[in-house]
């Protein structure tokens, strides 16, 4: 009697469910992908819970092209790989665009902050005040800067086994210069340790989020150990980036540094301020991890491409690594451009644009139905054999400007374009430039047994792109 009752509740629940929903259902129905079990969707059809997640359903464009559905659970995927349909999605008006349901996680701590933020008029506030630290005037003045903080990398390098763990070995660094370049405040290395292993320990739940097959049916979600967790993790980590950001005001700001820096802009965005200081942290370091990690990985496997980088940086700013580089000369390290941007093609940080669809869009001849989340595939434009020949090969003359013009913008985004674009791109860049301006003089990168060939180093698509078991380098002092 008891489960005839509750088979019945169960049923009408459905119903009600599938009804309310029935335009998104609809519309999906019309967008082409793998076909969906009820409740579950597509989730049977990834293999273990270890592997990449995202990168099964990234991988789905080879099979259904430039637009597909996916369900996660009950929740609707719709992946764009098509350059142009990217284009037009990545310019839509910022305000029919919140970050998909799943990055809810993030909201508690950095809900405010102008990547999560879905509020289209608090975003443009944040954006404006934030883009006078990133401005290219001040930016250029952060050369001498980003300078020394290379050479005092380089030198704690010359010290250490020559096997390098890059990918770990990189954190710290860009936490520091993070932390003191953008924000203005300079903490101890067990400081940056803190931080880095605070960051560290959210994103492992992060992912633990994403797989948990019981947090994709949210009513489940406050019962599991994973809500625990979690609420212990947020209140942990906010402590944390209390401490840090906000007591750093005074005891960490380095008042020897001009120009406007994130940790004075607390009057003019109020509380949301920790919010910013949060994201930037994560976002910029995470990302630059991976985007150094790429170049040195790649230069280490193609020693022809290195020696091309090496004499140009020879012939342009001379051997002394120590004199500082002026905008001009980096401006014309025309080939290291090349290398970097190859680099962000095969292996792009940010491998994805998540967005919320919350009204129906148009694209094509497809509607992507109101409540949709959207990826937009980033790494899977990136590799499109139409524009790129060869496209899982490492080729920097892909981006002399000959072969560049000739093919469609849109089909480079790894800092994404339109109203939402990275706004530390300028940053990002001349860091890189900066710093393997020196890097290269100073070392050869060379491969490690740990890897033969590139395809060895494998990736996982995680908060960002990351080498799932390590990037493996050796680092020969050239001098
Ligand atoms: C190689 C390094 C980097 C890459 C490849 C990268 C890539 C991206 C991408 C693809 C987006 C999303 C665009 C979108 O959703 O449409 C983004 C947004 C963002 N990035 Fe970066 N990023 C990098 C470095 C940085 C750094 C160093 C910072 C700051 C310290 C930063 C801060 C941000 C912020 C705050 C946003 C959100 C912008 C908004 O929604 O208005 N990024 N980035």
């Amino acid at each position: 009697m008891i489960l005839v009752f509750l088979t019945t509740v169960l049923a009408v629940y459905i119903c009600k469910y599938y009804w309310t929903h029935r335009k998104l259902f609809l519309h999906a129905w019309s967008i082409p992908g793998p076909l969906a079990l009820p409740l579950l969707g597509n989730l049977v059809n990834f293999r273990t819970w270890k592997t990449a997640l995202f990168k099964d359903y990234l991988s789905f464009y080879l099979r259904y092209g430039g637009i597909y559905r996916i369900w996660a659970g009950h929740n609707l995927l719709v992946v764009i790989t098509d350059p142009d349909m990217a284009e037009t999605l990545f310019n839509l008006k910022a305000e029919v665009f919140p970050k998909p349901v799943f990055f809810d996680f993030f909201s508690v701590m950095f809900g405010q902050s102008i990547f999560f933020q879905g509020d289209y008029s608090a975003w443009k506030k944040h954006r404006k005040v934030l883009n006078r630290v990133f401005q290219t005037g001040p930016m250029t003045k952060l050369i001498p800067h980003l300078h020394e903080k290379v050479l005092d990398y380089s030198e704690r390098l010359m010290t250490v086994p020559c096997i390098q763990r890059v990918d770990k070995m990189l954190y710290p660094w860009q936490c520091d210069v993070i932390t003191h370049t953008l924000f203005g405040l300079k903490f101890k290395p067990t400081e940056i340790d803190l931080i880095c292993y605070v960051n560290k320990q959210f994103f492992k739940l992060f992912r633990e989020s994403i797989k948990s097959v019981l947090t994709q049916i949210k009513c489940l979600e406050r019962f599991t150990a994973f809500q625990s967790k979690k609420t212990i993790l947020e209140t942990v980590t906010k402590m944390g980036m209390v401490n840090f950001f906000v007591t750093g005001h005074s005891d960490h700001r380095d008042s020897t540094l001009d120009d406007i820096k994130l940790a004075d802009l607390q009057e003019e965005l109020g509380e949301a301020h920790l919010d910013e200081l949060g994201l930037f942290n994560i976002a910029g370091i995470e990302t630059l991890t991976t985007a150094f990690s790429a170049v040195i990985f790649l230069l280490s496997m193609h020693p022809e491409v290195q020696a091309k980088v090496y004499d140009e940086l020879i012939s342009i700013i001379g051997e002394d690594f120590h004199k500082k580089p002026s905008l001009s000369e980096l401006e014309n390290l025309k080939y290291l451009d090349m290398v970097i941007k190859e680099s962000l093609r095969l292996y792009p940080p940010a491998y994805v644009a998540p967005r919320r669809a919350t009204e129906d869009i148009h694209i094509g001849e497809f509607t992507i139905p109101k409540g949709a989340s959207i990826l937009i595939n980033v790494a899977g434009i990136h590799r499109q054999p139409q524009y790129y020949s060869q496209p899982d090969k490492f080729i920097p003359e892909r981006f002399s400007p000959e072969e560049y013009i000739n093919r469609p913008r849109n089909c480079f985004v790894p800092f994404g374009i339109g109203p939402r674009k990275c706004i530390g791109q300028k940053f990002a860049l001349l860091h890189m430039k900066t710093a393997f301006s020196v890097l290269i003089r100073r070392f050869e990168f060379l491969p490690s047994e740990k890897y033969e060939r590139i395809e060895d180093c494998l990736t996982a698509f995680r908060f960002v792109i990351e080498f799932k078991h390590g990037c493996f380098v050796k680092f020969r002092p050239r001098v």
